[in-house]
């Protein structure tokens, strides 16, 4: 594992000794903790010797967002020491034992590997103890599919930013690229940078992995299994990702199961939401457009709500129209009757309209609706989101630069432009429809664009 050891004294030289015999890559041992170090390093493991380093706690909160999971070795009077145990990280007496730096080195070997503690560390951290608590019970919707009924509405965007706005504020998101058709997600996340990703749709599929009616604990080793290929985002502990199907995988025969009667041809799709919300955390699924195909099919009819990216133009809203009644057939010929059918996606369907530029999106919805009524579908969707048209260089930035941060949602809590605000704000608005806790722990995360950017120590403020 890569760790970084931050002290200048006997102990810390000691550490660095121990954990490099240990079969650890110490990246370096420094005296001093900043982020203009950092970030010269790859996030992990954090060790830092308190009696032995200058590191302040705004310095290890600020290296706690960008992804390292700190560890302390300190004495019961130190602040970070005080802070750590706050915050759920891990800490070792100084000077540590042999049997310390043994149970040291083990720590560390787990958190190479990711998941809950380094997740929790996070949240803590960004959100302090109390906020954390009342946002992981503020969930009120887990299985989020975003999809649109034509390519370039924003749909990849959409789904990569409200994945990555959730991961910010400390909830736990496996966002999933479900696109038969090819899908983005990888790029928009800049996965090709990194190793390989530990696992891929195609992947996932070819496993074959299936309920079993025998015991929850078989089912809960396949959503294990599932679970287990989503890659993590070195930054954010808290975004987990499938990455979806590659250009030359499009004809994969897993991409065309045969369809048996009363059979669910991907039950994958349905462990993977179930595996998701067993671990406490929701899923952004990346729908593609064509609702008939029987993986979209299966993604749209087991999620809980499914926003439809669109447009406000009214040569889009023909299609809108005609996309409804395709996935109400659709959903129909899975078992339901046609009422059952309409009344699932009235409930469900949340529109989004994206790239909006001033409020013409209004009469473009009346007009929707209207035509719905004609239809005599029986129901009126409301507009779930408004997301503006984002000025076209950070757009570019977003998805062409070689920095991951330029995802315009983090972005904007790095930088601040003044000119994502709007964007921002019409985010978190349209994830409230999901998580209505979200604009408290978006305050503490530093993301509310009406407020000033948080500087203090949640544990001080108390
Ligand atoms: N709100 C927005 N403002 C400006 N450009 C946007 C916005 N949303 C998406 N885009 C741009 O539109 C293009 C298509 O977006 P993408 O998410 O790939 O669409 P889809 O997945 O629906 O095909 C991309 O270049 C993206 O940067
Ligand atoms: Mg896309």
């Amino acid at each position: 594992m890569k760790v970084l050891v931050i002290g200048a004294g006997a102990v810390s030289s000691k550490i660095n000794l121990f954990l490099q015999e240990w079969g650890h890559e110490v990246q370096a041992q420094l005296p001093t903790l900043s982020a203009r170090l950092l970030s010269a390093f790859d996030a992990g493991p954090l060790v830092v010797v308190e009696p032995e380093a200058a590191a302040g706690l705004e310095a290890v909160r600020e290296a706690v967002t960008a992804g390292w999971v700190p560890v302390v070795v300190g004495t019961p009077g130190g602040a970070l020491t005080a802070w750590a145990q706050g915050s759920g990280a891990a800490v070792f007496p100084y000077p540590p034992t042999e049997a310390d730096l043994q149970s040291l080195r083990d720590t560390l070997a787990r958190l190479g590997e990711g998941g809950r503690p380094a997740e929790e560390i996070f949240r803590r951290t960004v959100l302090g103890g109390d906020v954390a608590a009342r946002a992981m019970a503020g969930i009120a919707v887990r299985r989020i599919a975003v999809t649109s009924p034509k390519g370039g509405t924003g749909k990849t965007t959409l789904a990569v930013n409200l994945a990555t706005l959730l991961a910010l504020c400390g909830y736990p998101v496996y966002l999933s690229d479900l696109d038969a058709n090819g899908g983005s997600v990888f790029y928009h996340l800049r996965m090709h940078q990194g190793g390989a990703p530990r696992g891929t749709l195609i992947g996932l599929l070819r496993r074959g992995i299936r309920p079993t009616n025998r015991d929850a604990l078989s089912n809960l080793a396949g959503g294990a299994m599932i679970l287990s290929a989503f890659s993590e985002i070195q930054e954010l502990p808290t975004l987990h990702v499938l990455p979806g199907v590659f250009a030359e995988e499009v004809g994969d025969p897993e991409l065309s199961r045969k369809e048996e009667p009363g059979q669910d041809p991907y039950p994958e799709v349905r462990m993977l939401y179930g595996a998701a919300e067993a671990a406490g955390g929701l899923s952004v699924a990346d729908v593609g457009i064509n609702p008939a195909h029987p993986l979209h099919r299966a993604a749209l009819r087991e999620a809980a709500a499914i926003a439809v990216v669109i447009k406000p133009e009214v040569p889009d809203l023909a299609q809108v129209r005609a996309w409804i009644h395709r996935m109400i057939r659709a959903l129909a010929a899975s078992g339901l009757s046609e009422r059952e059918a309409a009344a699932l996606v009235g409930s469900q369907v949340k529109v989004v309209y994206n790239m909006v530029v001033g409020d013409s999106f209004k009469s473009a919805h009346n007009l929707l609706n209207q035509a719905l009524q004609e239809d005599g579908l029986g129901f009126r969707l409301a507009p779930h989101g408004v997301i503006p048209y984002v000025d076209p260089r950070l757009a570019d930035a977003a998805v062409n630069s070689d920095r991951r941060t330029d995802i315009l949602i983090w972005r904007w809590k790095k930088e601040r432009p003044e000119e994502l605000a709007p964007f921002a704000e019409a985010l978190i608005g349209f994830a409230a429809h999901f998580v209505p806790g979200i604009r408290e722990a978006a305050a503490a995360a530093g993301l509310l664009p009406s407020e000033p950017r948080r500087r203090g120590i949640p544990l001080l403020r108390r």
